[in-house]
């Protein structure tokens, strides 16, 4: 059982890898991802909306979540300005019913365009930020800025907001916890692959170590 895999491992020294490879290894290795679709408003009041997988949350008092954002041929993705601009985004929790819209919310469209508006993705107002909340998602979270904190090579930037406000959809909340199978959330692997929850496994953390009374 805790015999080493058979077969010779492949070492990859990573910092011989060019920055595609880089990409790819650490996409396929870190998986399966969550997605956080965001939505964001330009300066001049454009809704932007786009998914996110280099994403999760890193504090709970306050809530806090982080997502990665790289660049686009050397220039800041529309989602990245926006959120340095105003400070403000919402993310909304990609699931599978979300699927194609928040799929092809990636493409890249030119910042004057809206993804919203393009795609015809219904939004609803957010309470405390300005950008709004998106109808499909059960799931949408408010968030204000908090720090922006350039990673390596500058290729990469963590954009870590704190969440003001949750909205909870009846259907996957019941006032105390999220419900994981209700909510059925859409998760990314490598490459242009997306999964869907499998089983679900309940195990409570052990109040003793194994074997001891
Ligand atoms: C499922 C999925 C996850 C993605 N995750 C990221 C990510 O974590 N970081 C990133 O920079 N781009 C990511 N992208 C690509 C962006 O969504 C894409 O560059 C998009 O055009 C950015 O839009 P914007 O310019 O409107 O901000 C992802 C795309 C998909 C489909």
């Amino acid at each position: 059982m805790n015999e080493p895999r058979g077969g010779e491992y492949a070492t990859v020294i990573a910092a011989e890898l060019d920055t595609q490879r880089a990409y790819k290894l650490i996409l396929g290795c870190v998986v399966p991802r969550p997605i956080a679709w965001i939505t964001s408003i330009s300066a001049e009041g454009r809704v932007n909306a786009a998914p996110f997988s280099s994403y999760n949350y890193v504090s709970h008092s306050p809530p806090m979540l982080a997502v990665n954002i790289g660049l686009r041929a050397g220039k800041l993705k529309d989602t990245a300005r926006n959120i340095l601009e105003t400070r403000e985004f919402v993310v909304n929790v990609a699931t599978e019913a979300a699927r194609q819209p928040m799929h092809d919310s990636a493409c890249d469209f030119a910042p004057e365009e809206s993804e919203p508006e393009a795609l015809g993705i219904a939004l609803v107002p957010s309470r405390f930020v300005k950008p709004p909340r998106i109808a499909l998602s059960p799931v949408h979270m408010e968030c204000r800025l908090d720090q922006a904190v350039r990673l390596g090579t500058g290729n990469n930037t963590l954009y870590i907001g704190e969440v003001i406000a949750f909205h909870l959809s009846p259907e996957v909340f019941d006032g105390e916890v999220v419900d994981g199978a209700k909510l059925r959330p859409l998760a990314r692997l490598g490459g242009p692959y997306y999964t869907t929850l499998g089983t679900i496994i309940r195990a409570p953390i052990l109040a003793m170590p194994p074997g001891r009374r």
